[in-house]
């Protein structure tokens, strides 16, 4: 494992200071068969292949809309809800009349100092089908960590933001003199906004495989480079540990949620976020052939293959409680893909939603769908344009789950 993180100065009403450099620099050393698309998928013509530009996402992200009238009422159960379960409200469609008056199909056309001295291949990187991956534990994750998936992740913690109406967390705990782990950190981002909000926290630590957390820290972060599947050597028992978005990374998680109980103090929080991203939808609208319903069955299956499933959500609350923990709590939020719902924030989740799936599209195919499915790079493409083309839909009303468990170790 290895700890890096600047300790920034910060001014009296703790912004940060970005004109002190510090020197601190911390490191300590701890310690895949083939199945092809549906010949629909290769049949289907298909735009050109580009990355999204300004004015897709600009196009994507845009929130006004013009007259909107009642959609038709869900029909249904709402998929991923056990009996009894309430979710925050049924989602309404907006609608998005053309000049003639009739409804758009589409969005519209128009879419279209971590390391220093600690030169070891930890801090190295990878590259293979024109991405970035990390280094350490090399081939482990799947998913690419340059600059476009950083953005990716900082998109999707956005939506779950969102997604919690402006929270970061819902476990009942007080933070003050407080030692939060966020696991599997990414971007760091979570941890980062967490200190700003919570200068009170002692600690707050964010450990990944891939070193790409900012260098300029609040004083109470550290990050550290770990693997979370191996045992954890942890100084001291955290009061809080928040998981998020793991789907993909872990291959044993009764044991993640094992070393989370070991790693708590009596009486500490648990809090796992994580997508079902099995997408679906109430009214029917979205049919199995759908690009994005497509790609995202594959991606489970790839992932499944290497043995780090993404469709775990639903299972978490099982597991948290067979490991003994209490006042175990689930919410399931129930969110769009895509800016069809008429509900303002509910349409930003669905916007920020679909450009994701578009700006991510190349991240969640490149590895999983060749080197563990084996589809060519004409499939692959193929894929990816439908993908992007069916992202900037209206008349598909595609939803996915969102499923936040929190639990408390017993004192
Ligand atoms: C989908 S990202 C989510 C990042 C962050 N939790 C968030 O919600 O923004 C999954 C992260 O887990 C990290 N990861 C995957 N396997 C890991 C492992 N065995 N140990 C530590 N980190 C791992 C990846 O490097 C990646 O940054």
């Amino acid at each position: 494992m290895i700890l890096w993180g600047y300790s920034e100065e910060q001014t009296g009403n703790n912004e940060m200071s970005a004109t002190k450099v510090p020197d601190y620099w911390t490191t300590i050393i701890k310690s895949k068969t083939c199945q092809n698309p549906p010949s629909s998928l290769l049949s289907s013509s298909h735009l050109p292949l580009s990355p999204t530009s300004t004015a897709e996402k600009a196009s994507l992200l845009t929130m006004t809309d013009s007259k909107t009238i009642p959609s038709k009422a869900p029909a249904g159960r709402t998929k991923g809800i056990p009996a009894g379960l309430s979710v925050e409200f049924r989602i309404e469609a907006d609608t998005f009349p053309t000049d003639d008056g009739n409804p758009s199909p589409t969005h519209g056309d128009e879419l279209s100092m971590c390391s220093t001295s600690v030169s070891s291949s930890v801090l190295a990187h990878e590259y293979k089908h024109g991405r970035r991956y990390h280094s350490y534990q090399g081939g482990s994750y799947l998913f690419p960590n340059d600059k476009e998936e950083q953005e990716r992740l900082n998109i999707n913690h956005h939506i779950y933001y969102r997604a919690l109406n402006n929270r970061l967390f819902l476990a009942p705990i007080t933070l003050a003199g407080k030692r939060v782990l966020d696991v599997g950190t990414g971007t760091g981002i979570w941890a980062m906004e967490l200190a700003h909000l919570h200068p009170e926290a002692e600690e707050i630590v964010g450990n990944d495989l891939s070193p790409i957390q900012p260098r300029w820290c609040p004083a109470n972060v550290s990050f550290i480079i770990d693997d979370i599947e191996k045992d954890w050597v942890e100084p001291r028992p955290y009061d809080f540990i928040h998981c998020r978005y793991l789907c993909g990374s872990i291959g044993d998680w009764p044991r993640l949620v094992r070393q989370c109980f070991e790693n708590l103090q009596p009486g500490g929080w648990i809090e796992f976020q994580e997508g079902d991203y099995t997408i679906y939808s109430e009214d029917g609208t979205l049919a199995p052939d759908n690009y994005i319903a497509v790609l995202m069955t594959h991606l489970a299956d790839a992932c499944r293959r290497v043995g780090k499933p993404i469709d775990m959500a639903p299972s978490i609350k099982a597991l948290v409680q067979a490991q003994g923990f209490q006042n175990v709590r689930e919410s399931i939020y129930n969110l769009p893909l895509g800016k069809w719902p008429k509900n303002p924030r509910m349409k930003e989740i669905g916007a920020f939603s679909a450009l994701q799936v578009v700006e991510g599209v190349d991240a969640l195919t490149a590895a999983p769908f060749s080197e563990v499915l084996g589809w060519s790079k004409e499939e692959i493409r193929v894929l990816k344009d439908g993908v992007r083309r069916d992202s900037k839909r209206r008349d598909v009303h595609a939803m996915w789950n969102f499923h936040v468990i929190t639990a408390q170790k017993p004192k």
